[in-house]
């Protein structure tokens, strides 16, 4: 073995500025990675107040004004409209971009598909794809490379694509998956719709993802036409909506609230969860210790044999190394709301409009709340010291009534696919390439991961 020890591991990060950048090397930036803006104060300071352009901003990394924005007075903030303007095209007005009463009625609607019974359900489909890849990529020449950034999309894909429409067969479900991974690399932070500009000042690359959007669109519709024709709804995601009714007013869900969740949970469900586990083979590349003590919990909890839905709760190291990348690398890098009324905070008072930036990417690196903030070290995730932890420190999947509603099944998913590939494989990074975080949508590996296999 050739990996570093992980004592003192500090893996990639961009450079922190001292002072801010101008507007439009910020707006550029913004653009090209998000996480590329900040200054090194944001990572020492609670609270701190600015504006971009005419916009009062405030970056909260403080705990108490965290829970205040995103749950004691959720109510009188939205979520940020330059996220929502970018999203709506494809999501409609599903459970992410939905507001008020109407995403009040959905989350009520969504709850049930998500409860740890379903759950138990999909997980069988997760390990069998992993084992699947786990045999394809150990039977990999030595000197062969692949890329674990692009393995670990292709995997979370054809599980979500499963997932969603597993009752039905056919080459439809098939192109489901690649129709909505092109609709997807069209959407990228573009500068009209950072500083929100209507509508009709064109946008990169709109007719591109207008025509992948129309695709997408196509093949989702007929899924649920051909689904709702049949007798039996099946099991999958597409039959537990098109069974989900309002328990206040006993109403189901139309087509195009059935295509926007549907959407919604591809868009959000599928590049998180692989960039969580791309990440993680990359740290692991560099951290024997940790590699060995993971290795250790598979081979005496499941000597060989593919891992369970039973087994999720036991695999406690595999789920500390994965939420230790989570906490250097969130997917989600950075979440924000919009002040609706007048509010005050303390001493701070909060105009309407006001940008409030809660960046999970900051908070899990900041001086205040961790130590050592940049090194990597699973021991973090301990049960002791997450026991200690201050809450809203750490907050991969967001926080108050608006938390992440896939995270049980994005955390059961990371932890079957950790477990059966790190069963069977190390991955190491090819010597002399150089990885860096870059922030679109979600907070990927640059270039991407090229490794090799070695089977275990
Ligand atoms: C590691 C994987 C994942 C991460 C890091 C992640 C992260 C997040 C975060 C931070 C939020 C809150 C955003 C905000 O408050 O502005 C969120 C919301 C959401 N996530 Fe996830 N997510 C993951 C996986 C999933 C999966 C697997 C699904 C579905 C299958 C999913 C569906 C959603 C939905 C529908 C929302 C909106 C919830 C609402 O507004 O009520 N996510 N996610």
């Amino acid at each position: 073995m050739t990996a570093a020890s992980s004592i003192g591991f500090i893996p990639a990060f961009p450079a922190r500025h001292e002072r801010r950048l101008p507007l439009l090397q910020l707006l550029k930036t913004l653009r090209e990675n998000a996480i590329g803006t900040y200054t090194q104060d944001a990572f020492e300071r609670d609270i701190i107040i600015y504006r971009l352009g005419f916009k009062p901003m405030i970056l909260a990394n403080h705990p108490n004004l965290i829970r205040h924005v995103m749950l004691d007075n959720a109510a009188n903030y939205e979520r940020d409209p330059v996220g929502k303007r970018l999203l709506e095209p494809g999501l409609g007005k599903g459970l992410l971009t939905s507001e008020g009463a109407d995403w009040k009625r959905q989350r009520r609607m969504m709850a049930p598909i998500f409860q740890p019974r379903r759950l138990a359900g999909f997980a069988a489909i997760m390990t069998e794809y992993s084992e699947r890849l786990a045999g394809k990529l150990a039977a990999l020449p030595a000197t062969c490379t692949v890329d674990m950034a692009e393995q670990m999309m292709l995997l979370t894909l054809d599980i979500i694509a499963r997932t969603m429409f597993g009752s039905d067969d056919g080459a439809d479900v098939s192109a489901v998956g690649p129709a909505m991974d092109r609709y997807q690399a069209t959407v990228r932070p573009n500068i009209p719709d950072l500083i929100g500009l209507p509508r009709w000042v064109p946008r990169p690359a709109a007719g591109e993802g207008q025509r992948a959007l129309a695709e997408m669109d196509a093949i989702i519709n007929g899924l649920i036409q051909r689904r709702r024709e049949r007798n039996d709804l099946g099991n999958d995601l597409l039959g537990l909506l098109l069974a989900a009714r309002d328990d206040e007013t006993g109403a189901a869900l139309d087509d195009r609230e059935v295509r926007d969740q549907m959407a919604t949970f591809f868009l959000a469900g599928h590049e998180t969860t692989a960039t969580a586990l791309a990440w993680t083979w990359y740290l692991l590349s560099h951290a024997s210790d940790v590699e060995a003590k993971l290795h250790a919990e598979l081979d005496g909890l499941l000597g060989g044999r593919a891992a369970t839905y039973a087994d999720y709760e036991r695999l406690t190291y595999t789920r500390m190394v994965l939420e230790e990348a989570m906490r250097l690398y969130p997917p989600a890098h950075t979440t924000a709301r919009q002040a609706i009324a007048e509010d005050r905070f303390g001493e701070i008072a909060i105009p309407p409009g006001t940008m409030v930036i809660v960046s999970p990417y900051i908070m899990q690196r900041h001086r205040l709340y961790w130590r050592n903030p940049d090194v990597f070290d699973p021991e973090n995730f301990a049960p002791e010291r997450t026991a200690q932890r201050r809450r809203y420190t750490y907050l991969p999947f967001g926080a108050g009534p608006r938390i992440c509603i896939g995270q049980g099944f994005a955390m059961i998913e990371a932890v079957l696919i950790l477990a059966t590939l790190a069963q069977k494989l190390r991955a190491r990074l090819v010597p002399g390439t150089k990885v860096a975080p870059v922030a679109k949508i979600t907070l990927r590996p640059s270039p991407g991961l090229p490794m090799t296999i070695q089977p275990r």
